[in-house]
């Protein structure tokens, strides 16, 4: 009986804590749409962030933050995160779809 009501007790407010952090997180991805595409599928040349691997995410978001080398674009754009924000950045555009289009344009790439 306690197991339970431990468990209905975090299934109670876990949703709570997940969606305060996610609209955070969201209004961040929402920043890097005009050039990365809505949920980070891109339909330009800028690189599409959807479905990216998360620790190659961290990876290079560090690097657009450390090295002076980085575009100014990207520098711009990872200056103010803190690591905790690009962590969840991370796995917000890990979870996201690549769309069909992208795959669509790269398996037609394949065949010709
Ligand atoms: C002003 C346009 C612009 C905005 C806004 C922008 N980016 Fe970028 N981003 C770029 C460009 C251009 C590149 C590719 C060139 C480079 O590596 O700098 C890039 C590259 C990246 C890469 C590397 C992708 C790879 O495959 O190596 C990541 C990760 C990334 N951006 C994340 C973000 C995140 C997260 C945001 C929002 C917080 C954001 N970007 C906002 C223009 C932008």
């Amino acid at each position: 009986m306690q197991k339970f009501t431990l468990f209905a007790l975090f299934a109670f407010i876990a949703p709570a804590y997940a969606a305060e952090d996610d609209s955070h997180i969201r209004t961040l991805a929402a920043s890097c749409a005009a050039c990365h595409g809505t949920n980070g599928v891109s339909q330009g040349g800028t690189p599409v962030l959807a479905g990216l691997d998360e620790a190659y995410f961290v990876k290079r978001m560090l690097e657009y933050q450390t090295q002076t080398k980085s575009t100014e674009a990207m520098a711009q754009n990872a200056k103010g995160l803190t690591s905790e924000e690009i962590a969840q950045l991370g796995k917000y555009f890990a979870d996201q779809q690549r769309s069909f289009r992208f795959f669509q344009k790269h398996s037609l790439k394949k065949q010709l």
